[in-house]
Parts: structure tokens; C-alpha cells; sequence
């Protein structure tokens, strides 16, 4: 049973917390697939979904999970409330608490915010997002598509290439992939590899061919040009040359590698368009699986919080 009133990344999540999160994500899963998104867990509840970045998939698929499973949402977009006015973070959630909110889910520019928030609210906060720390949602369904696909986590290889420095997606899967017995490589611009990765159990590639060797999952990760203020590397055109995934370069993986990105995509930069419609790519099954992890998410800390 999750013990936890929020989820905040998964850094400290267990084997059997991850293991029940992922397996009462594939039952909702199939029941979307079956047409079922009326569901009553959350009859009664409250879930705002505040948001002090851009979105598209992450938004909305809470939101989808939240209502499928019967609760209310409320969406704030930060430019458009308050938080335009100057009101701090914990005001804000001290606002939402009196409102009676079950569930904040957050994303946010600074890593930590909804540390904070968690810290000061009653409500259970689900991490979104913060800055460059972590995605746990994002990191789970990316594990669902993998155990989907090859039955288990253990043993799998997964490349993750990109934009690592930068990336919260990178950081919560080698968290989740770590715990749960997969290995992890990594190949990106030296500018592009945060410091100390490889001693969170990261293992650095010299070359995009040496991290896909014998790779069973090729994860492509944005190039996130809105958190880099001098260019890491010269430009996009010479990125994709040297550092992107092509056709050619996914030769080097197993032939039944898939191929994942969180979206949203640059095309031609990360991941070539006939890499992202490749056959072997599930990208637009990463979607589904989204809507589906983050109703576990929700299910299994509302139950918690009845515990
Ligand atoms: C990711 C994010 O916001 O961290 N996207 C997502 O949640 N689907 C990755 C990105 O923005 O590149």
C-alpha cells in the first residue's frame, strides 16, 4: 500500500511502490482502451491542477485522470491568477487548502516548489514538473510503455539521449529504472550531462553508438532551449548531425528496441521524423499510458489519505 500523501518524484520511491503504481496503471489502461472513463475512486474530490509552465500532454492527461475517476478539477494557469499579483507559493496554497482541495497538482519552473507546497498544504501535491529536478508521472509511464512491451524492467537497457542537463524526465527515470533493475546510459554533449549523474548510476557513453549497443529502449529527450541561456552546442543542424537519432544510428540498438520521447518532440533535432514514425516507435502510446499512471497516481494517495 502507498504510504505517502504526495507524490513528489521518485528519488525515494520503492520496487513495490513503483510495482503498484504500474500495475493498477495497466488495469485502468486497459479499462480506457475498453471505452470505460467513468469511474467513481475520486466521487467527491477536489484536484487543481496549477501550472506555472507550459503543457499540453501533462495537463491535460491529469486532468483526463482526474476526471475519469470521478473528481472535480479546477485549472489555474499561473498567468492568468493571483500568482500574477505577487502572491507567494504557500499563500496560494493556503488559499486552495481553505478551499478544501484533495489534490494540487503542480508544475514549476524552480526545482523544489512543490516541496514547498507539500511541506504547507493539506492536500495530497502531485510533482508535474519542477524546474530540472523531476517528473515522477513522466518516469512511470515511460516504465508502463517499457514493461508493456517486454513483460518486465529488469535487465532492460535503456538509452537516454538529449538534453540531460536539463531534463527532469532523464533524472526521475534513472531514479525508477535504477530501482527497479534496468540499466541506464546516457550519451549527450558534454555541456549537456549534469555533474555527478554517472555516481546516481548513470553509465556515460562516449559515442550514440556505444550507449544504443544492445539497447532494448531508445529514449530521446528535447533539446530545452527556454533553460539554456548561452547555447551548449553550436547549432541545431550540427545537434542533429553528431548527437541526434536517425534511422541508421537506431541500427546499433536490438532489433526489437522501442522508441520513447516525452514530447513534445523537435522534429529533425532529437529524433528524425522517420525514427518518430517508425513502427517500433511508441510515442503516441506514451500518451495513454500518461492518462493511466496518473490515475493510479491519484487513486492510490487518495487511499492514503483514508488510511
Ligand atoms: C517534458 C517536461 O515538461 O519535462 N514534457 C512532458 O512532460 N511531456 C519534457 C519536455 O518538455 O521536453
Amino acid at each position: 500500500m502507498l504510504k505517502r500523501k504526495d507524490l513528489l518524484g521518485l528519488i525515494d520511491a520503492s520496487a513495490s511502490e513503483i510495482t503498484e503504481i504500474l500495475d493498477l496503471a495497466e488495469e485502468f489502461k486497459n479499462r480506457i482502451k475498453k471505452g470505460e472513463k467513468k469511474m467513481s475512486y475520486l466521487e467527491g474530490k477536489t484536484a487543481t491542477i496549477l501550472f506555472y509552465e507550459n503543457s499540453t500532454r501533462t495537463r491535460t492527461s491529469f486532468e483526463e485522470a482526474a476526471k475519469y475517476l470521478g473528481a472535480t478539477t479546477i485549472n489555474i494557469v499561473a498567468g492568468n491568477s493571483s500568482v500574477a499579483k505577487g502572491e507567494t507559493l504557500v499563500d496560494t496554497g493556503k488559499t486552495l487548502d481553505a478551499q478544501r482541495n484533495d489534490f494540487i497538482v503542480m508544475r514549476h519552473p524552480i526545482g523544489g516548489a512543490p516541496y514547498l507546497l507539500a511541506k504547507t498544504v493539506q492536500a495530497s501535491v502531485l510533482n508535474a514538473g519542477d524546474g530540472m529536478n523531476e517528473h515522477p508521472t513522466q518516469a512511470l509511464l515511460d516504465m508502463l510503455t517499457m514493461r508493456e512491451v517486454f513483460g518486465s524492467l529488469k535487465g532492460l537497457k535503456v538509452a537516454i539521449l538529449g538534453d540531460i542537463k536539463h531534463s527532469r524526465v532523464a533524472k526521475s527515470n534513472l531514479f525508477g529504472l535504477k530501482t527497479m533493475g534496468a540499466e541506464v546510459t546516457m550519451y549527450a554533449p558534454e555541456t549537456l550531462i549534469p555533474k555527478g549523474i554517472d555516481q546516481l548510476g548513470a553509465k556515460l557513453c562516449k559515442t550514440r553508438q556505444e550507449a544504443l549497443d544492445g539497447a532494448d529502449v531508445v529514449m530521446g529527450l528535447r533539446i530545452q532551449l527556454e533553460r539554456q541561456q548561452a547555447g551548449a552546442f553550436p547549432s541545431l543542424g550540427e545537434y542533429a548531425a553528431n548527437y541526434g537519432v536517425d534511422k541508421r544510428i537506431l541500427e546499433y540498438a536490438k532489433p526489437n528496441a522501442i522508441v520513447l520521447h516525452p514530447g513534445p518532440v523537435n522534429r529533425g533535432v532529437e529524433l528524425t521524423s522517420d525514427v518518430i514514425d517508425h513502427e517500433r516507435s511508441h510515442i503516441e502510446d506514451q500518451v495513454l499510458s500518461g492518462v493511466a499512471v496518473r490515475m493510479a497516481a491519484l487513486t492510490l494517495l487518495n487511499e492514503a489519505r483514508k488510511a
